[in-house]
């Protein structure tokens, strides 16, 4: 079981590099870091759990020495397991999969942890968190995604923050230590209901890389001290 936790004291804002431009993903990676926010998400797709591809554990690797983020990395990926070493290697923090992909969630998520990093795990907005209580005791971050994942720019889907709240009531009633993460549609104006339901790291792609002043954002998305 993790250590007990009730949220984190600060609210982390996890810029994702997939509303960057492409081309010049160290400068994305500097001005995250610029921008007081602390970590990094690296949305991995790959064509087929999701509608679409991009990076792999070579562009983690090169981007490291760019940034001292935390890089928060997302498998949107059929099979999760053939990337955790890869991008163990590349200097991931944390590796989030989506358990509706794989049959033993479990194994896979141990085997984050074994590698010395820190396990997540993300449910896309059709799946209940009762599907992966079994988990809970053991994750150190649970990402609810709130919108159908593939794409930036989506608009959030308001429900989905029903699972934010009953997570964390979960982790406070049986003593769980994971993160909860809300990642899809994240702005100054969703940020607040987010905050509310009890996330302590909200994502946010379009929103921060379309904003001129990216520390400023951050903060208006509540990035900082409770
Ligand atoms: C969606 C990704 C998200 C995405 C969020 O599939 O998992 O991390 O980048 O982008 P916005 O903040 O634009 O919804
Ligand atoms: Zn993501």
């Amino acid at each position: 079981m993790r250590e007990p936790n009730s949220g984190t004291e600060e609210i982390i804002i996890a810029p994702s590099i997939l509303s960057a431009d492409f081309s010049d993903l160290a400068g994305a990676a500097r001005e995250i870091d610029a921008s007081g926010a602390r970590w990094l998400h690296f949305d991995v797709m790959d064509g087929r759990f999701v509608p679409n591809l991009t990076f792999g554990p070579k562009a983690a690797a090169d981007l490291r020495p760019h940034s001292k983020a935390v890089f928060d990395v997302h498998l949107m990926t059929d099979d999760p397991d053939s990337l955790i070493p890869g991008f163990t290697g590349a200097g991931a923090d944390y590796i989030t999969f989506h358990p509706e992909a794989v049959i033993h969630s479990h194994r896979t998520l141990s085997s984050i942890q074994a590698l010395g990093r820190k396990g997540g795990i993300s449910i896309v907005p059709s799946t209940p968190v009762s599907s992966i209580e079994e988990l809970l005791p053991f994750a150190d971050l649970v990402l609810v995604m709130t919108v159908n994942p593939g794409f930036g720019g989506q608009e959030i889907i308001p429900r989905c923050l029903e699972k934010v709240q009953t997570l964390a009531g979960i982790r406070t009633e049986r003593g769980y230590g994971y993160l909860i993460s809300v990642d899809g549609g994240i702005n100054e104006k969703t940020a607040p209901a987010a905050r509310e339901a009890g996330a302590d790291v909200l994502v946010a792609g379009s929103a921060f890389f379309g904003a001129e002043d990216k520390a400023a954002m951050v903060r208006k998305l509540g990035g900082g001290p409770r």
